[in-house]
């Protein structure tokens, strides 16, 4: 029987491998650096976002399955806790997916992917939550 060396990662190869995710990231703090509606994450960021778009892409291409340019730098993600100084709630949450929704319709044409990618960014930003829900909503 042959062993499988490299684990199976069908998001990362995908998307297009390492530079479809560096576009990604490009796209994304573009669009939190020039939305309206983003204005309130975008101040939550320093004021040069380079550095963060360039950990966020070495981030996203582990998280899509491809190699660990993220944890050998920066060790366990521990992303909700690396979250708690920034207060997130549903609007945060919204934003965020709006500058990434945007980047996606960008960078991948593949209406299915797309749309399991959006999914999954969507649980991985609502477990970000540390706000409560406003009263009512
Ligand atoms: C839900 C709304 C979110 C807000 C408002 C937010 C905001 C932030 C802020 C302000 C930082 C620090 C930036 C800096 O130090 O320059 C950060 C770091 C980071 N964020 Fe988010 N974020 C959100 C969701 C997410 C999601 C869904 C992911 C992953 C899919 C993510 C991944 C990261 C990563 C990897 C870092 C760097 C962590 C580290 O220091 O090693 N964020 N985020």
């Amino acid at each position: 029987m042959r062993r499988r060396v490299t684990p199976a990662n069908p998001h990362f190869l995908a998307i297009g491998g390492q530079p479809a995710v560096a576009q990604l990231a490009e796209r994304f703090y573009h669009h939190m650096d020039t939305l309206e509606e983003a204005r309130g994450i975008r101040a939550l960021h320093p004021p040069d976002l380079g550095p963060i778009q360039e950990l966020f892409a070495r981030f996203l291409v582990e998280w899509l399955g491809g190699p660990p340019l993220y944890s050998s730098e920066r060790g366990h993600p521990r992303l909700r806790r690396r979250h708690l100084p920034f207060p997130i709630g549903a609007r945060e949450r919204d934003a965020w997916m709006l500058c990434m929704r945007t980047a996606l319709a960008e960078v991948v044409p593949d209406a299915a992917l797309r749309a399991q990618l959006e999914a999954a960014f969507f649980r991985t930003a609502d477990f970000m939550r540390n706000q409560p829900a406003p009263a009512g909503g």
